[in-house]
C-alpha cells in the first residue's frame, strides 16, 4: 500500500503555438481546467499502475475542490485523508503548453500550504501501515521533513520527488530512501552543475555523502541514471515518442515507480526494517515507470494523461506504433 502526502491543484491550462516573451501578447489555441497537483498526479499514477493508494491532501470548500475530489475518489482506494479547508482556496496551477509540448507552470498553493508537522503526527498510523511513502515539495517543508522522519521511525520505504526544487537541509537526506530529481532539480539541490554525466555523478555523490541511500536522476528523452551508496551507476534508456504535452510526465514516473517498489516489498514479505531494492530490481522498476511516462506525454493534461496498468503492460505493441 502506498501513501502519498502532497499537493492537489486545479490546472488552468492554456495552449499556444509559442510561449510569449516578457511584455509580449500571443494568441492561444485552447483553454481547459484539468485536475493536477504533483501529489494528486503521483497518487493517481500509482493507483492506475495497480497499487492500493491513499492520498493525504487539502483542498478548499470551493467548486475546484469539489470537482477534483470527485475525480480522485474514482481512482484512489482511500481519499478519507483529503480534507476540505475553510477560508482558503483550492491550489491552482497556471500552465502554458507550447506547440512543442513543453510547459511553464506557476503554482498558487492555497490549501496545500496549510500542512504542519503536527498534521503529519496525526496520520502516523496511516504512514506506519504503508509499504511506501511518496512525497514532493509542493506542501510546506516542515511537513515533508516530519513525514520522512515518521517513515524512518516506522521502517517505511520513502521516496522524495524534490519538485519544485529548493535547497534542502542536509539532515533530510538521511531520512529518504530514494530521491528522484531531474537534472535541473539535482543542480538546485546541490548548487552544482548537472548538465553532463560526470557532473550528474559528482552532484549525486554530494547527496549520497549526506546519507542518502540511492537516487534516480531523470533525464527526459535521455532516460535516467540511478546511483547508490555502493557506487553502482546504471543508465536506463528512455522510449522516444513525439510529445504532445509533458505536464505530469515526472509525476507519472514517480507514481509508477512507487507502485513497482510497493509490489516488490509485498512480494518480499518483509514487514519490518527498511526495504532496499537491489540495483537489478530498481532497474526493472525504472523501466516500468519510463514506459508509463512515455505513454503520458502523448496525451494532454495532468491526470487525464496517466496510463492504466493494462496499457503499461501492453507497452511493446503500443510503442511499435508510437516510437519517434
Ligand atoms: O507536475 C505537474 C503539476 O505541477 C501540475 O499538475 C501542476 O498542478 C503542478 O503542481
Amino acid at each position: 500500500m502506498i501513501t502519498v502526502i502532497g499537493s492537489i491543484n486545479m490546472d488552468l491550462v492554456v495552449t499556444a503555438d509559442k510561449a510569449p516573451e516578457a511584455g509580449e501578447t500571443v494568441m492561444g489555441t485552447g483553454f481547459r481546467q484539468i485536475p493536477g497537483g504533483k501529489g494528486a498526479n503521483q497518487a493517481v499514477a500509482a493507483a492506475r499502475s495497480g497499487a492500493e493508494t491513499a492520498m493525504v491532501g487539502r483542498v478548499g470548500r470551493d467548486s475546484f475542490g469539489e470537482t477534483i475530489l470527485r475525480g480522485l475518489q474514482e481512482d484512489l482506494s482511500d481519499t478519507s485523508h483529503i480534507q476540505r479547508m475553510d477560508g482558503v482556496p483550492t491550489g491552482i496551477a497556471a500552465i502554458l503548453v507550447d506547440g512543442k509540448g513543453q510547459n511553464r507552470i506557476t503554482v498558487v498553493s492555497g490549501a496545500n500550504f496549510t500542512f504542519t508537522a503536527d498534521d503529519i503526527d496525526a496520520i502516523r498510523p496511516l504512514i506506519a501501515r504503508s509499504h511506501v511513502l511518496l512525497l514532493q515539495l509542493e506542501i510546506p517543508l516542515e511537513a515533508v521533513f516530519r513525514a520522512l522522519v515518521v517513515a524512518k521511525e516506522e521502517g517505511v520505504c520513502s521516496i522524495l520527488n524534490p519538485a519544485p526544487a529548493i535547497e534542502l537541509p542536509p539532515a533530510i537526506y538521511g531520512c529518504v530512501d530514494l530521491l528522484t530529481p531531474n537534472e535541473s532539480e539535482l543542480s538546485i539541490l546541490t548548487g552544482l552543475p548537472a548538465g553532463t554525466r560526470p557532473q550528474r555523478i559528482e552532484a549525486s555523490r554530494k547527496l549520497l555523502g549526506f546519507g542518502l541511500p540511492s537516487l534516480i536522476v531523470t533525464l527526459g528523452s535521455e532516460g535516467s541514471l540511478s546511483i547508490n551508496q555502493t557506487g553502482e551507476i546504471r543508465h536506463v534508456p528512455a522510449y522516444p515518442v513525439d510529445a504532445l504535452d509533458t505536464t505530469a510526465a515526472g509525476d507519472c514516473f514517480n507514481g509508477a515507480l512507487a507502485c513497482q517498489i510497493d509490489r516488490m516489498i509485498a512480494e518480499s514479505g518483509q514487514r519490518t526494517g527498511r526495504f532496499v531494492p537491489t540495483p537489478e530490481q530498481l532497474a526493472v522498476a525504472i523501466d516500468f515507470a519510463t514506459k508509463a511516462s512515455a505513454i503520458s506525454v502523448t496525451r494532454a493534461g495532468a491526470q487525464p494523461s496517466l496510463p492504466y496498468r493494462r496499457e503499461i503492460d501492453a507497452f511493446d505493441a503500443w510503442y511499435s506504433l508510437h516510437s519517434s
